[in-house]
């Protein structure tokens, strides 16, 4: 419960796009911005480690009101909540408020994927991804879920006295998507992609300063990393694609390869498959692992 409640008010509503021209001091909301660039996101990335962040946001509550602002990850932000917030979040169009994530993450997940995309473009990589899910392909996913399961116990569990659950459903969640979402068998070239990964995601929850050293730089390295090995992947699907009898939707890669036009042209491209896999990986990542170790996770 509570971790829905943080990844909620803090994904969803959090980057509201006031519309300009209405900019006297008046209408904007209580709250200070802070430090520049750092902002809050230290304070709220402590509260985050040490699992407080829930009562962080209800001090905000309480010392300003259910609307503030504050500056989160280098961008001015407005924090809203409660019923009528929520109503206002989902009922809004686009013209008042529009869906996008910080520069910050966008720069490691890349501009081409599902949550950047509009209109036509939205729809065909949706529709993409789609196929991905249908039913019938779910069900062939099962088998291979099932053997990294397998090989998950024997290696990590049995015959231990004690294990420590979280890491090791990260681990088992994340050899999942690698076989799911990019086809990559056990072995070396996993393992490295294990590495760029998580060194990745500890820049997307980091204060957004590029300079060397910076746990944010490390992540964008990681970030380009992982792309230039998607793109070999690629190319690889795309040669076995071309072999008769090849299941095109063995996984995300093959499956987004393998979606054409009446002309029987590409229609998902190189960047918008590298975007999107990246955006299904992180989306799938810290949500499932933690999901199947909390047993009353509601
Ligand atoms: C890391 O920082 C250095 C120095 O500012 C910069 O040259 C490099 O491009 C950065 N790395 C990435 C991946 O942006
Ligand atoms: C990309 O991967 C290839 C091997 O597949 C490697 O030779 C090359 O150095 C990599 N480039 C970068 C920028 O990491």
């Amino acid at each position: 419960m509570n971790t829905l409640f943080i990844v909620l008010t803090l994904l969803i509503p959090i980057f509201l796009l006031l519309t300009k021209g209405r900019r006297s001091p008046k209408r904007v909301p209580p709250g200070s911005l802070g430090i520049p660039i750092v902002g809050h996101s230290l304070h709220l990335l402590r509260a985050m480690r040490a699992n407080t962040a829930e009562k962080w946001l209800q001090q905000r509550i309480q010392i300003y009101g259910p609307i503030s602002k504050l500056s989160l990850f280098g961008k001015p932000t407005v924090f809203i909540h409660g019923k009528d917030a929520n109503k206002f979040v989902f009922t809004s169009d686009s013209s008042t408020l529009s869906n996008s994530q910080p520069q910050s993450v966008k720069k490691l997940l890349g501009d081409r994927c599902l949550l950047e995309l509009s209109g036509q473009d939205h729809k065909r990589v949706r529709d993409a991804l789609g196929l991905f899910l249908k039913p019938e392909s779910l069900k062939s996913y099962v088998g291979k879920m099932d053997e990294e399961v397998r090989m998950h116990i024997a290696m990590h569990w049995e015959g231990k006295q004690e294990v420590k659950v979280l890491p090791l459903m990260k681990t088992l969640t994340f050899n999942i998507i690698c076989a799911l979402l990019f086809g990559i068998e056990r072995g070396a070239r996993r393992e490295k992609l294990v590495d760029w990964f998580q060194e990745m995601m500890e820049g997307m929850w980091s204060i957004p300063i590029n300079l060397p050293f910076t746990r944010y730089n490390r992540s964008l390295q990681a970030s380009a990393s992982i792309r230039n090995m998607t793109k070999d992947l690629i190319g690889e699907k795309r040669m076995e694609l071309a072999k008769k009898g090849v299941n095109p939707h063995k996984d995300l890669i093959s499956c987004m390869l393998s979606t054409r036009d009446e002309n029987n042209r590409e229609v998902i491209n190189e960047n918008e498959i590298m975007d999107n896999v990246m955006l299904v990986m992180t989306a799938g990542h810290d949500t499932s692992s933690i999901l199947i170790t909390c047993p009353n996770f509601s």
